[in-house]
């Protein structure tokens, strides 16, 4: 088993309680560069614990630090700031504007601005929008949506949908990024094109801690796997490693890993 030594996320003894279940029973979890899976069965508090960490949740106990700044319990526009950003299991897109709406308002949104809709007031643009409007077209080009700039969110495809997610994160120029199940419901094509840009983006810094289903996705992508089961960490190693550990096998109640 490995350890991180100089985590980019640390988290220690966090807790969080929704009436009388333990969603997070005081877990310890450190999070280093390059492309972590997070895996655990139903229920294990991944998400719960996304939610923790990102401040869309306020945890009962615990402290999280990210490159060394406490951001425990500060609000998610905060935590953005920081530079760690979320996607969620089910993507959070604005479904009546269009893609380059909702990527035009992704910096702003994460950064807790106000928004300003001067896109849609139609006058001239300062030199920051057209900025944002250059960077939201880039984005798109580089995950292969700019096909579907001027479409209403609401009617893509839900790999579509996933990859407009990943944009709307990418735009706030993170360090880390925590994916939440961002293949689930997508088409086997796309999901290939979703790895790919994630190793390209991987290999220009950025770090990610990847919720997955898929062992064999994981073992393909992850350089590190996390174990997650009733609300703390299993065992955290390589996926070679992970997959061969009876604990594992056993927190799958025998399903095959
Ligand atoms: N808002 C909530 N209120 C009450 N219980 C909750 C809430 N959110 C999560 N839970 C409970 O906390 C536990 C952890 O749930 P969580 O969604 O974090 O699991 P998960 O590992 O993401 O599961 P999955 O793989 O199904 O997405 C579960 O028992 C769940 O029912
Ligand atoms: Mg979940």
């Amino acid at each position: 088993m490995t350890d991180i030594e100089n985590p980019i996320l640390d988290v220690q003894g966090l807790e969080k309680h929704f009436g009388g279940i333990t969603a997070i029973d005081g877990l310890d979890m450190r999070v280093g560069d390059g492309i972590t899976g997070l895996i655990g069965p139903n229920g294990a508090g991944k998400t719960t614990f996304f939610n923790c960490v990102t401040g869309a949740l306020t945890p009962d106990a615990g402290r999280v630090a990210f490159e060394g700044t406490d951001i425990t319990g500060k609000r998610p526009s905060s935590v953005a700031q920081e530079g760690l950003v979320r996607t969620f299991q089910i993507p959070r897109e604005l479904p009546e504007m269009t893609v380059r709406e909702n990527l035009q308002l992704a910096p702003t949104e994460q950064s807790g601005e106000q928004l300003v809709n001067t896109w849609l007031r139609g006058d001239s643009f300062t030199d920051d929008e057209l900025r944002v409007r250059e960077q939201a077209t880039e984005m798109a080009e580089f995950l292969e949506i700019d096909h579907v700039l001027d479409v209403k969110a609401g009617t893509l495809s839900g790999g579509q949908r996933k990859l407009l997610e990943l944009a709307r994160v990418l735009l706030t120029e993170p360090d880390m990024i925590l994916l939440d199940e961002p293949l689930a419901g997508v088409n086997p094509t796309l999901e290939k094109k979703i790895l790919s840009r994630l190793h390209d983006l991987e290999s220009q810094g950025y770090s990610f801690l990847f919720i997955e289903h898929d062992i064999d996705v994981i073992m393909e992508t992850c350089d590190r796997v996390i174990v997650m089961h009733q609300g703390q960490v299993l065992t955290t190693g390589d996926p070679d490693e992970v997959k061969r550990d009876d604990r594992v096998i056993e927190a799958y109640l025998g399903e095959e890993v």
